[in-house]
């Protein structure tokens, strides 16, 4: 019998994350949602009785306290796993390199904002926000969805120099996961960034430019791991984070960790 809170769950990893949780008819799952009307989560919620949607938007820190506050009237208070999985970047400028960024301050910020928005200031807000139904729960832990992308020796190995932004967002994010750890340790809150691995979550058919992007990432890509044939599909991805997230421990705590529970598999 546990309970699990999940951002961004109208789509992709989130959403997947809310079918494996529901599965367990024991576990409480709420969907933080920004439209809590779309006709994908009221599908979601229909078809699984322990799955509760809930309206949340991670960059408004009014609208994410009073999704704490609906998730709290659910559960009686408590909360044991909180998984902060949105995301949201400029898909215009993803492909951009470091030189390319303008001298033009407002482009600029137009392309950080989004990253920055949901991995930054929305990581601290959500974390904020559900921290008493947190330290009510169980389990105590706190995960936040990172990426592959902000690990150092990936970058070097890979030679991927666009996703400016995206990485640098979740490089911060990682810090930030850090000093929770360090803060919450000492109260038996663990905290975690969770990389999901390489993950198909593109909905309906993909643009060719999409295509070509993706073959040419698999190649830098297969630079770190040779054995690379692809993107995963978010059930393997959902599986493997759902057992690296039931390790996660005093020890893990505050550590950037693959789908596979390590430091070198990322993808
Ligand atoms: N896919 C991959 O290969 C991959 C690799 C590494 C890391 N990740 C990370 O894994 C997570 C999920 O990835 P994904 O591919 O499933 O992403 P996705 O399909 O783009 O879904 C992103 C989710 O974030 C939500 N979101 C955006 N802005 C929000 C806001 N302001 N408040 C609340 N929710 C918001 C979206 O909801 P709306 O429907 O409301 O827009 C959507 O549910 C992300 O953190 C991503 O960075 C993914």
């Amino acid at each position: 019998m546990s309970s699990y809170a999940i951002t961004g769950a109208s789509k992709g990893i989130g959403r997947e994350f809310v079918r494996q949780l529901a599965a367990d008819t024991g576990n409480t799952v709420l969907a933080i949602v920004r439209d809590p009307d779309s006709p994908n989560m009221s599908e979601l919620a229909s078809d699984h009785h322990n799955v509760h949607v809930i309206k949340g938007d991670v960059t408004d820190p009014k609208s994410i306290l009073e999704a704490a506050s609906a998730a709290a009237a659910i559960t009686g208070g408590k909360l044991d796993v909180l998984i902060h999985n949105s995301n949201a970047v400029d898909m215009a400028t993803m492909s951009s390199n470091p030189t390319e960024i303008p001298f033009d301050a407002q482009a600029v910020r137009a392309i950080f904002d989004p990253p920055l928005s949901t991995g930054i200031y929305g990581s601290l807000w959500t974390t904020n926000a559900f921290l008493p139904l947190i330290e009510k729960g169980i389990q105590k832990k706190i995960v936040h969805i990172s990426s592959a992308m902000a690990d150092l020796d990936l970058i070097n190995n890979t030679g991927v120099s666009y996703a400016v932004a995206y990485s640098v967002a979740k490089a911060g994010m990682n810090v930030q996961v850090a000093k929770y750890a360090a803060e919450l340790g000492p109260r038996g809150i663990k905290v975690l960034a969770l990389s999901p691995g390489w993950v198909d979550t593109w909905e309906g058919g993909k643009p060719s430019q999409v295509v070509e992007a993706e073959k040419v990432m698999l190649k830098q890509f297969q630079a770190a791991e040779p054995e690379l044939k692809g993107q995963i599909q978010p059930e393997e991805s959902v599986r493997k984070c759902l057992q690296v997230i039931e390790r996660l421990d005093a020890e893990t705590s505050g550590l950037l960790l693959s789908h596979n529970g390590d430091k070198e598999r990322w993808l």
